[in-house]
This record gives structure tokens, sequence and C-alpha cells, in this order.
């Protein structure tokens, strides 16, 4: 590459010198080509990132849609899901769960109902109480929607199938769908149905209005070490002023579904803490 060829005529007869001077003339052409390829890769990282960041937004989008399906053929308004999302992000805060973890857990936890998009009508609309063939058609919403959510690599979906797959195991091993006790439970399925419990209880179903918050956290007392993990209970109930402040906030602000979508990719990262 250095050789005589590209030596100019003329040039210095001591050949250190001269070669010293075509390698300095080379490297600096080099450099500038580096630079240019190193542009070039940065910008096309950058038009990757965006692209994957687009398609997690409509991935989320599309199953926040789906997750809606689902909880309309269940009577739902819509603003349950919402304050699900919310809350847990707080309970998964208060326990000290990363802020990433956290954010994450808001995205995935209104999707913990999704499986019911696989369960027949005559089932999950069903007045009164379930024979034992229809509780068991009903309990495997939790493996639908690990089945649904579990196709995706990204993080959150993980964690979203997660909390499907989890979110009705007790903590002394008397849920299901896999009979998991204590600290089997991922943390997320744990919080999710503490949090899922609570907000339910404190809403109007069309089978009965809504308990008040003292009676709603009776009930999650007596079920501290039962269905919940007992150190949760503890720090909800210590917390329960600013969980019940967040939920006012969330109805004041009359959200819906359509709070839940990400319009953007931009506000996917914000929410993601990106
Ligand atoms: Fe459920
Ligand atoms: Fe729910």
């Amino acid at each position: 590459m250095y050789q005589t060829s590209t030596m100019p005529s003329g040039a210095p007869s001591d050949p250190v010198a001269s070669y010293g001077t075509l390698a300095f003339a080379d490297s600096s052409a080099a450099l500038a080509q580096l630079g240019r390829y190193t542009a070039d890769l940065k910008r096309l990282v950058r038009e990757r990132d965006a692209m994957l960041s687009q398609i997690e937004q409509a991935h989320i989008n599309s199953l926040t849609l789906l997750s809606r399906a689902a909880e309309f053929r269940d009577d739902d308004t819509g603003v349950h899901m919402e304050r699900v999302g919310d809350l847990a992000q707080l309970l998964a805060r208060l326990m000290g769960r990363s802020e990433e973890e956290a954010r994450m857990l808001r995205v995935a936890a209104p999707m913990h109902d999704i499986g019911k998009i696989g369960i027949p009508d005559a089932v999950l609309k069903k007045p009164g109480r379930y024979s034992a063939e229809e509780r068991r058609i009903m309990n495997r919403h939790t493996i639908f929607g690990a089945e649904i959510l579990g196709q995706s690599d990204i993080p959150v979906f993980q964690m979203a199938a997660d909390v499907a797959l989890s979110h009705h195991e007790c903590w002394d091993g008397s849920g299901y769908p896999g009979g998991l006790r204590g600290m089997q439970i991922p943390w997320s399925g744990r919080v999710v149905a503490l949090i899922d419990f609570f907000d339910a209880l404190t809403m109007d179903r069309v089978y009965r209005p809504a308990f008040t918050d003292e009676q709603a956290l009776a009930m999650l007392g007596q079920e501290r070490g039962r269905k919940f993990d007992p150190a949760l209970v503890d720090l909800f109930m210590a917390h329960v002023d600013q969980f019940i402040h967040l939920r006012g906030e969330i109805n004041a602000a009359a959200r819906d579904h359509g709070a839940l979508l990400r319009p953007d990719a931009a506000w996917l990262a914000a929410d993601l803490g990106r």
C-alpha cells in the first residue's frame, strides 16, 4: 500500500522521512473514512432503536387493546385497568424494586386478565357460583394470558406474562394455576394480586355495589399470609393514604383505556424511564 507507486515524484531522498509523510497522509484519510463509517453506524443504530421502539409501542398498544376487549367482556369500565397499573407501580416502588421495574409493571399490570379473551361468554358472564368444570375453564385465563404475552422477548411482555400467569397464585399455596407458595410466586404477580383485589372490591360491579375502603382493607387484612404476601399487605396498609390519593387522582382525571395507549415512541420511552 505504501509503496513507490504512491510515492510523489521529487520526494525527499530519506526513505524513512518519506514513508512517515505518506503514512500520515494515508492514516488521516483512513481516519476520515473511519469517522464516516462510525457516523453511518451510529445513524443505523439510532434508526434501528427507533424502529424497535415503534414496534414495541405498537405491540404494547395492540395487547393493551386486546386486554381492554377482555375486560369489556367482563363488564368493566377500563379505569380499573388504569388504576391497577398505577397502584402496582406505587407498591413496586415502596417495596424497593428499581424504578425501571416499577415503570415496566405499570405497563404490564393492566394486561393481567388478557387471557379472559379465551374464555367463553357462557362461563365468563355466568351469574352466581361456578361448577367445578366452569371454575376449571375460568382458571385457564392465567395460562391463556401467559401464552399470548409470552410470545414476545421484549422484557415488559416477559413481565406481563409472569403477571398473567401468577396473579391468582396464593401466598399459602392454595392458588392457581401452579399452586405456587410464598416467594416462589414472582414479585410482580404478588403485587398485582393484592392491588387487583383491593381495587376490584372498591368498585361497583354489576352483581354488587362497591365495598367501602374500610371493608376492603379489613378483607385484605384477613387474607394477609393466605392469599397475599404478608410483607406486601403490611406495606400497603402502612401507605394506604398514598394509594387512596393516587386512586382519587386517576378517577378525577377520568382516564380510560385511551390513556393506556402510547401515542408515540417518546411517550413509551418516558413511561419505561429510558
Ligand atoms: Fe385474573
Ligand atoms: Fe382485575
